[in-house]
């Protein structure tokens, strides 16, 4: 049974939430390594359509437990939401099925605003955050003074480091010209979201190993992207964790020779939100993907920028996560178009680059060398089959295998779970 890391092949919203959704068939329990409630998987699942945060989205599926590991970082109040909203549409919740790091991280209320005053100090140089205090709350976690999970069962130490923290940051918050910060509402809303948050708190490393000696097929839900992960990624426009494939192991406690299997995620092109330097982009594209309605965010509800696809990057990412194999959404994207680009390498100073630079100054000054594939110019979304794809998508795969040495297993030509197509 394989135990199985998916991860963002790009800068998120590869459309990993669905492809997760299709492998969880085959899972028992689905972990949550890293990242907090910036990331937003839309799910459909069934005939509703489900907007995931922190839980994942095994969580929709009877008899699959699921776990928030201890890399997490978890806004309580946001979490008891996201449980509510579930409940509230008769998905069952409750501390079985979603067991929760007591060893996580908090994101407190004083997180989010310390997000939005850093970012409006930084001005032009600004790295388009989504304000929700992930940035802060791993800054506390290295620097050794955040809360954890387990902290939610102590109100008196909640209260007490609520009040130092906005003691200490009101200079910075009235120097971003926002509103002073107010320790007794922001105490309130963690301590009103632990009575419901407690009872799911426990080891889950001893959870899942405990798990792992049943035999159980694990699944990792890695959030956000390669390009996001804060050593890999183009820093310093990345998210706090570590996204790419080793962070599931540290995010969870579950040791590497545990793993089996490294899933990466695409799209068939390429797209960001926030700021930083993206190759590939290409405006013509974004005007084309977002009059079809498409990319759009999750959590923010941005426009994405959206470009052509990089092998370049893919390449990277391949050897950073140990793709095993390449799952492709959003295929049908691109169904209308006459010729699709792919950029083969880049030149910087007149040079040659077959892999990103280690700058973000570096990459956004190079120049992506591109080469034109016929596109398919067939509606890809009645397909039911991979050997039914038209010809031109199969060149396509085939190309970038040569590319970047990554082979596409599955493919997705549109949200639900039937558009998703796996090669036999
Ligand atoms: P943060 O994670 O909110 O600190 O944002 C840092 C960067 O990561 C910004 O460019 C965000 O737009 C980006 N980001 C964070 N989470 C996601 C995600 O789930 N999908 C895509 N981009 C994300």
């Amino acid at each position: 049974m394989p135990n199985t890391i998916i991860v963002g092949a790009q800068w998120g919203d590869e459309g990993k939430g669905k492809i997760v959704d299709f492998l969880t068939a085959s899972a028992d329990v689905v972990v949550r390594p890293q990242g907090g409630n910036n990331a937003g998987h839309t799910v459909i699942h069934g005939k509703n359509k489900y907007v995931l945060h922190l839980i994942p989205s095994g969580i929709l599926w009877k008899g699959k437990t699921c776990v928030i590991g201890n890399g997490v970082v978890i806004d309580p109040a946001s979490l008891v939401k996201e449980i509510e909203g579930l409940i509230a549409v008769d998905i069952n919740v409750d501390p079985e099925k979603l067991r929760i790091s007591d060893r996580a991280h908090l994101t407190l209320p004083v997180h989010r605003v310390l997000d939005q005053a850093r970012e409006a100090l930084r001005g032009a140089a600004r790295i388009g955050t989504t304000g929700r205090g992930i940035g802060p709350t791993y800054a506390d976690k290295i620097h050794r003074s955040g809360l954890r999970a387990g902290d939610l069962a102590n109100p008196q130490k909640i209260r007490d480091h609520i009040a130092a923290l906005c003691e200490d940051n009101a200079p910075l918050v009235a120097e971003a010209g926002l509103e002073p910060m107010d320790p007794d509402a922001m105490t309130s809303e963690v301590i009103q979201a632990a009575e419901t948050l407690v009872p799911y708190l426990t080891d889950t490393v001893a959870y899942l190993h405990g798990a792992m000696e049943t035999g159980v097929e694990m699944l990792f839900e890695g959030a956000q992207g390669t390009y996001l992960d804060i050593d890999h990624g183009t820093y310093p426009f990345v998210t706090s964790s570590n996204t790419t494939s080793g962070g599931a192991c540290t995010g969870s406690g579950v040791p590497p020779q545990r793993i089996d299997r490294v899933v990466g995620v695409a799209k068939a092109y390429t797209t960001r939100v926030g700021e930083g330097p993206f190759p590939t982009e290409d405006p013509s594209l974004s005007e084309y993907l977002h009059g079809l309605g498409r990319e759009f965010g999750a959590t923010t509800g941005r426009a994405r920028r959206c470009g052509w696809l990089d092998a370049v990057l893919l390449r990277y990412a391949g050897m950073v996560n140990g793709i095993d194999e390449l799952a492709m959404t959003n295929i049908d994207g691109l169904d209308t178009h006459d010729e699709i680009r792919v950029c083969t390498h880049y030149e910087l100073d007149g040079e040659r680059l077959d892999l990103p630079p280690a700058t973000a100054d570096d990459l956004a000054r190079v120049i992506p060398v591109y080469e034109v594939l016929p596109g398919w110019k067939t509606d890809t979304t009645g397909i039911r089959s991979f050997d039914d794809l038209p010809e031109n998508v199969l060149s396509y795969l085939e190309r970038l295998r040569e590319l970047t040495s990554l082979r596409t297993t599955i493919v997705g030509i549109g949200p639900d779970r039937e558009q998703t197509l796996r090669r036999d």
